[in-house]
C-alpha cells in the first residue's frame, strides 16, 4: 500500500519505521531540515535491525493518490490538517491522545480512530526510539462494520494492529490511562514506571483514575488495572505530556482531563489541580 503519514514526531516516525517495511510510505513534516534527513537515511530505530527507507515531503503538499493517510500530528494540528490538507477520498486513520479532535471528524467519510500504546521517544528528526511494545487499535469513526482491509494489512507480529467494532470504549479506555500517566509524570518529571514503582505518585493517579471511571461510567478496578499495565510495558518512556513540556511545546491537557472535566456533573479536585498545575507549568517552562 501506498501510506502517507502527516506529522514526524515520536509516533509518526514509530509508525513510519515499522510500516516502511512492507509499505511504501511517504512522511510529511514540517521542517525541510527533517525531509531531508528522512529521504537521505530513512528512520532509525534501535528495535529493527537496519533503517527504513521512506519517502519525505512538506506537510504543505497535498496528500495525494494514497491508499491510507495516518495523521500522526497532535490534538490542536487536526483542525488544520482536515480542512486543508486530506483533499484524497483515501481512508483516514488519526493517531491523537484525548478525545478533543472528534469535532473535527466526519462520520459520513472514511475516518477511522486510532489508539496508540507504545511508548515512542524522538532522537533526531530521522530516528526514534521504541520503548515498549504495546499496539495499535482502530475503529471506524461512525457506523460499526467489518475490519476494512486496508487495517489487516497494517498488521504485523511485532507490531500490533487490531480492529475495534466500536471507537468509544476504546477510546474512553484510552483517555483514561492518558488521564493518569500523562500529568503525573509531566509534573513530577518521571519516566511512566514512576506510576508503578512510586507509592505517592500511584496514591494520587489512583484518584485520578477513580474521579474519571466515574465520570465515563467505568469500572474502576478493571481501568486502574489497565493503567498500571501501560505505565509498566511503556515504563521507560517520558509520556508525551512530559515531552511536550520539556520542549516548551503546549500540552495536550485540555483535551485529556478537561475533557473528563468537561463531562462531570460534580467537581472532580484532583482532574481540576492537574489541569492548573500542568498550565502553570507551561507557562514557567516558555
Ligand atoms: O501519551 C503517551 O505518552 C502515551 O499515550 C502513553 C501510552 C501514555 C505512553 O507514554
Amino acid at each position: 500500500m501506498k501510506v502517507a503519514i502527516i506529522g514526524g514526531g515520536a509516533i509518526g516516525l514509530l509508525v513510519g519505521a515499522y510500516l516502511g517495511r512492507s509499505h511504501e510510505v511517504h512522511m510529511y513534516v514540517r521542517r525541510t531540515e527533517q525531509k531531508e534527513a528522512l529521504e537521505t537515511a530513512g528512520i532509525t530505530c534501535q528495535t529493527l535491525e537496519e533503517p527504513t527507507p521512506v519517502h519525505a515531503h512538506l506537510i504543505s503538499e497535498k496528500t495525494d493518490a494514497c491508499d491510507l493517510v495516518i495523521v500522526a500530528v497532535k490534538q490542536h494540528q487536526v483542525e488544520r490538517v482536515v480542512k486543508e490538507q486530506l483533499t484524497t477520498g483515501a481512508p483516514v486513520l488519526f493517531l491523537q491522545n484525548g478525545m478533543g479532535h472528534l469535532e473535527y471528524l466526519y462520520q459520513e467519510k472514511l475516518h477511522y480512530i486510532g489508539v496508540v500504546d507504545h511508548g515512542a521517544l524522538k532522537v533526531s528528526d530521522n530516528a526514534v526510539e521504541h520503548l515498549g511494545q504495546g499496539m495499535i487499535q482502530a475503529a471506524r469513526y461512525g457506523e460499526e462494520g467489518d475490519c476494512p482491509n486496508f487495517l489487516s494489512s497494517l498488521h504485523e507480529q511485532d507490531f500490533p494492529v487490531y480492529y475495534r467494532n466500536s471507537y468509544k470504549g476504546m477510546m474512553v479506555s484510552k483517555l483514561i490511562v492518558n488521564t493518569v500517566i500523562n500529568p503525573l509524570t509531566a509534573l513530577f518529571e518521571v519516566k511512566n514506571h514512576a506510576l508503578v514503582d512510586n507509592p505517592h505518585i500511584q496514591k494520587i493517579g489512583r484518584r485520578l483514575c477513580v474521579e474519571a471511571c466515574r465520570t465515563m461510567e467505568l469500572a474502576f478496578e478493571k481501568e486502574w488495572e489497565r493503567v498500571l499495565h501501560v505505565a509498566g510495558i511503556t515504563g521507560e518512556n517520558e509520556s508525551s505530556m512530559f515531552k511536550d513540556m520539556k520542549e516548551g511545546r503546549l500540552t495536550e491537557i485540555d483535551a485529556i482531563c478537561g475533557y473528563i472535566i468537561r463531562q462531570s456533573k460534580e467537581p472532580l479536585p484532583y482532574h481540576e489541580f492537574v489541569i492548573e498545575a500542568v498550565h502553570a507549568k507551561e507557562r514557567r517552562e516558555v
